[in-house]
């Protein structure tokens, strides 16, 4: 693959090395090569490279990691959000409906849909994105959602316990062994992470700690819905279990940030959430204190955040959870890797993967300083300008 240098970069934001909790570089420029960053500096020390771009003194980033969507669905919940917005309360149950949209679609039906969200995504900036299963609730649709998922990316999540499946309702004992059981092993081979809705109305933390037990004695790494409607102690479970991220988090306890801190846990917000049920948005000022590591992600899904922007993320925690920019930013990008316990992606360094974002803007803050306009006018993934998802080579 020929090497492409990105000179004239007014301000480029590494993650790494530089100015700042972004790692500002200023009149900088990158050289990719093989899908990898190959060299980054300033502008004028450039190497000479097979092909170059001129950014004009624009803001380049790393590409979005989006580390927590529910992709794959069919069906819409416009009229539920309606609702909302006249006074009624979400609940975990409006997931019922999806599921019965999910289990009447096609394959076709569902991979199409899916791209459409994640060619969206892109356009948005987001280079990498976590998909979880999660819909089904059977172990044939289940198997389907997964296999959709595994075909548009690595970072695949089995979420067989998002509720109690309809069928089941009466029997959650059963359902929790199917989830841990039959189910599991269906979805072992095609998923890379497990993960449970441990809330009033989903999983309680007794049955949430025997599925997580069986997802990682089948080589599942853990994620947690955890703490998004109520203190559940959903969190603590999550830190104790050593799971790479808990999500949500709309209510968390000082005992929940202390064990945050020094954990190897990550606090991932989804403030699209807070956003579309109207609850109270959770506020970052404690973890920064406590040097908690939190993450940015959309939570993609038709009940509770239908958006794909992290964009749009990064402004609400900006504007309503008390995050700088600079905060936020690195939570969209390096936060989102850290949560997917990854490392060549979200930073811009020597050996990364080439995953960049162009801003039609001087600087990475116009990010939350002009929200809602589409700032995003390039996006490279794997070193090449990309305009629809595809899943990665490798
Ligand atoms: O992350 N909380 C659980 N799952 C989704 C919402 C699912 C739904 O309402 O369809 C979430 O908010
Ligand atoms: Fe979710």
């Amino acid at each position: 693959m020929p090497s492409e240098a990105i000179l004239n970069i007014g301000m480029l934001a590494t993650m790494d090395e530089g100015e700042g909790v972004m790692g500002l570089r200023r009149d900088a420029a990158v050289v990719i090569e093989d899908g990898r960053v190959a060299w980054v500096g300033a502008s004028d020390d450039a190497p000479a490279a097979d092909a170059s771009f001129d950014a004009a003194g624009a803001a380049v980033i790393p590409g979005f990691v989006d580390s927590h969507t529910h992709a794959v669905f069919a069906g819409d919940r416009a009229a539920e959000f309606d609702a909302r917005m006249s006074g009624a309360r979400y609940t975990a149950g409006g997931i019922r409906s999806t599921v019965a949209a999910t289990r009447a679609a096609s394959d076709a039906e569902l991979e199409a849909h899916a791209r459409r969200l994640l060619d969206e995504a892109l356009r948005q900036g987001t280079t990498t994105a976590e998909i979880k299963s999660g819909y089904g609730l059977d172990v044939a649709t289940e198997t389907r959602l997964l296999e959709v998922a595994a075909r548009l990316t690595d970072e695949v999540t089995f979420l067989g316990a998002h509720v109690v499946a309809p069928e089941l309702a009466d029997h959650r004992a059963d359902y929790v062994d199917l989830v841990a059981g039959p189910m599991l092993d269906a979805a072992a081979p095609l998923a890379r992470w497990i993960d449970v809705f441990c809330e009033e109305g989903a999983f309680d933390v007794a049955e949430t700690r025997e599925i997580l037990e069986a997802g990682r004695a089948a080589g599942l790494g853990l994620r947690l819905h955890a703490n998004q409607l109520t203190m559940s102690g959903a969190a603590a479970l999550g830190v104790e279990m050593g799971a790479a991220s808990i999500d949500h988090c709309t209510f968390l306890s000082d005992a929940d940030v202390d064990a945050l801190a020094g954990s190897g846990t990550v606090a991932t917000f989804v403030p699209g959430a807070e956003f579309s049920t109207r609850q109270p948005y959770p506020r970052v000022e404690r973890l920064r204190d406590a040097g908690v590591t939190w993450a940015l992600a959309s939570d993609c899904n038709p009940g509770s955040s239908y958006t794909t922007s992290m964009p749009f993320c990064i402004a609400l925690a900006v504007r309503e959870m008390g995050a700088t920019p600079a905060e936020a930013i690195r939570a969209a990008t390096a936060g989102g890797a850290a949560a997917l316990r990854r490392t060549d992606v979200g930073r811009i360094t020597v050996g990364a993967r080439a995953d960049l974002v162009l801003l039609d803007a001087p600087d990475p803050v116009h990010l939350a300083y002009r929200p809602g306009v589409p700032l995003v006018s390039r996006v490279w993934r794997d070193g090449v300008t990309a305009s629809r998802w595809e899943k990665r080579a490798s």
